[in-house]
């Protein structure tokens, strides 16, 4: 795989060349893609890109091949189809076609959070203690070494989908029929109480970082993307402390070989330590998503942000 260097900014839109935005797709997320790729598409036009909507990897891959596209922006999300698991930028490097944010290995390392963890653990940096459990494993012996309260979620999925946090013994069942509704192992980790915190990363900026304040338990499916009733601090946090969750969040981002731009997850506990949840490789671009609040917070607007995501896609001798 070639190495990924900055580029000087780029300041002709003509420069990117025709660029193809790949979204929806057939992962559990299309939805969420679909509304963060017409959102991109629309910013990316208004600033003079020849910017083009395709749905999912197939029609891309065809696409290619007619089309002639220079680069391809993506803003898929999830795995199976969903683009940012890595298949995806497989593909686009076997083609030597540039694309938007981490390469193979950080695509797939950071959609697979038990391997991402132990990544993390391995080089000392905070993640809750976990059991990763395939199907039909026994659930309640796991339950037992990780202890209550945990949290029950698919190894590989988004958007909160399938998550649910148990306290308790008699909920662990119906928790593992939910998250055993997606394909892949099973994650069982300590339930951090405190704060969630996320961090976005923009070439090697790090934003500042947002403290998400739920109405409800968590900041499950419905808090993401549905109510408005969800609260937003940013920054999220002040002083030292807000710098060294910034450089948690980039150390977490680069442990695992991803680059470009992304979001990295985080709960703080309530004695003020910091426990890495996951990183998200094609975070949401919707009107309610994280990384447009904080670009905004750190002056840089939306459109801004989507030419910076798209120069992320030059690379050494491109
Ligand atoms: N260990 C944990 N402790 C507390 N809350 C958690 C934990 N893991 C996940 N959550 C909650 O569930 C949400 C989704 O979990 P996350 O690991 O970020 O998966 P994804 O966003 O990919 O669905 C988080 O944003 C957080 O609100
Ligand atoms: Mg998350």
């Amino acid at each position: 795989m070639s190495m990924k260097v900055t580029v000087d900014k780029i300041s002709d839109p003509a420069q990117f060349g025709r660029v193809a935005v790949v979204m929806g797709g057939s992962s559990a997320e299309r939805e969420v893609s679909l509304d963060s790729g017409r959102n991109v598409l629309e910013a990316l036009k208004a600033r003079g890109v020849d910017a083009h909507a395709v749905d999912g990897i197939p029609a891309l891959l065809d696409a290619l091949r007619t089309d002639r596209f220079a680069r391809v922006f993506n803003i898929l999300h999830g795995q199976h189809g969903g683009g940012e698991d890595g298949v995806l930028q497989g593909a686009l490097e076997a083609l030597n076609v540039p694309y938007t944010g981490s390469g193979v290995l950080g695509s797939a390392l950071s959609m697979d959070k038990p391997r991402a963890k132990r990544v993390w653990q391995s080089l000392g940096l905070p993640t809750p203690k976990f059991v990763a459990l395939p199907r039909g494993a026994d659930v309640h012996a796991a339950a037992k070494e990780v202890g209550f309260p945990l949290i029950v979620k698919p190894a590989c999925e988004g958007s909160s989908v399938g998550v649910t946090r148990v306290f308790e013994e008699s909920q662990l069942d119906q928790a593992v029929e939910l998250a055993a509704k997606y394909p892949g192992d099973l994650l069982m980790e300590t339930l951090i109480e405190g704060d969630e915190l996320t961090v976005g990363i923009l070439g090697r900026q790090v934003l500042p970082s947002i403290h998400i304040v739920p109405k409800g338990a968590f900041y499950d499916y419905n808090a993401k993307y549905i109510a408005e009733d969800t609260l937003y601090l940013c920054p999220g946090l002040e002083g030292d402390a807000e710098t060294e969750l910034r450089a948690l969040a980039l150390a977490a981002f680069d442990a695992l070989g991803c680059y470009g731009w992304g979001r990295v997850d985080v709960m703080r506990d309530r004695a003020g330590r910091n426990w890495l949840l996951e990183v998200n490789t094609a975070p949401g671009m919707t009107s309610h998503s994280l990384v447009p609040k904080a670009a905004k917070v750190a002056g840089i607007d939306y459109q801004e942000l989507c030419w910076r995501v798209l120069e992320t896609s030059f690379r050494e001798g491109l």
